[in-house]
């Protein structure tokens, strides 16, 4: 896919999360974002996802440039799967409804569609045995599995992950890794953000560093990890690697 930020800028109050920010990722099929905390990653991934409107500046998306009014934007939404930090499923719905709810109340499925949408996802991804358990029945690997089990349901356009291993232990990182490297594999388009520096390297074929709201390099990963040449992705990279 394609990815074209055109001069996006982004501000919390004080604060400019996102500086005039321009930059195009021309061919990609798994694009890393990388970046100190608080550097803009997850701003500038809502605002591709359609969550958060710039203060300036405009977004195309496969040469589809992405107007932020609000039509073009649940029409947008609806078409991108997206995967957070924490799992954000219903704790009070049991997994299988948790992928069905948006099938049926978002992109109108019938409840018979939906769970024949759901069986098929679950035995593909190992989960059948889950679905009839409630996320506080599931350890925090089963839940993201879950989690992105329902982004893929809806056969979205590309897939968002921010952080999607931040909050599991090494264990659990690991099987919710090799099921977003299994969706690489798969030929699915992904954009992640990640801490974890080696599965960012291996799993995308370019990344961009972002740091003080801006995106400081940009290309194909195995140069960014390989050769970087900012001074500031050069720390990075020595601080974050040293253990
Ligand atoms: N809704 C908000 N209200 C106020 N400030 C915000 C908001 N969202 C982000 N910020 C600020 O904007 C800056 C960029 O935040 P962002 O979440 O994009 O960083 P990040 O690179 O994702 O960091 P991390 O790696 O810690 O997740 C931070 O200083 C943050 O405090
Ligand atoms: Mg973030």
């Amino acid at each position: 896919m394609r990815l074209d930020c055109c001069a996006i800028s982004k501000q919390f109050g004080p604060h400019q999360a996102l500086r005039n920010v321009s930059v195009s990722v021309a061919a990609f099929q798994s694009l890393a974002i990388i970046g100190p905390s608080g550097g803009g990653k997850t701003t500038l991934l809502r605002i591709i996802a359609g969550l958060e409107i710039p203060d300036a500046g405009y977004l195309r998306i496969d040469e589809q440039p992405l107007d932020f009014s609000e039509a073009s934007l649940l029409l947008h939404r609806r078409r991108i799967g997206t995967v957070f930090q924490a799992y954000n499923l219903f704790p009070h719905l049991t997994a299988r409804e948790n992928v069905m709810l948006p099938l049926v109340v978002v992109h109108g499925l019938s409840r018979v569609e939906a769970n024949a949408t759901v069986d098929a996802l679950f035995e593909r991804f190992q989960l059948s045995r889950h679905a009839d358990r409630r996320p506080a029945e599931l350890s925090g690997g089963q839940q993201q599995r879950v989690a992105i089990v329902r982004a893929i349901a809806i056969k979205p356009r590309f897939l968002i992950f921010d952080e999607p291993t931040s909050a599991l232990d090494p264990e659990m990182t690991a099987e919710v890794l090799d099921f977003i490297a299994e969706l690489r594999d798969e030929g699915r388009d992904l954009i992640i953000v990640t801490h974890n520096m080696g599965f960012a390297r291996q799993v995308s074929d370019q990344c961009l560093f972002i740091a003080e709201g801006q995106v400081l390099e940009a290309g194909r990963s195995i140069d960014v990890f390989g050769r970087p040449r900012n001074p500031l992705l050069t720390n990075f990279l020595a601080k974050v690697l040293r253990y």
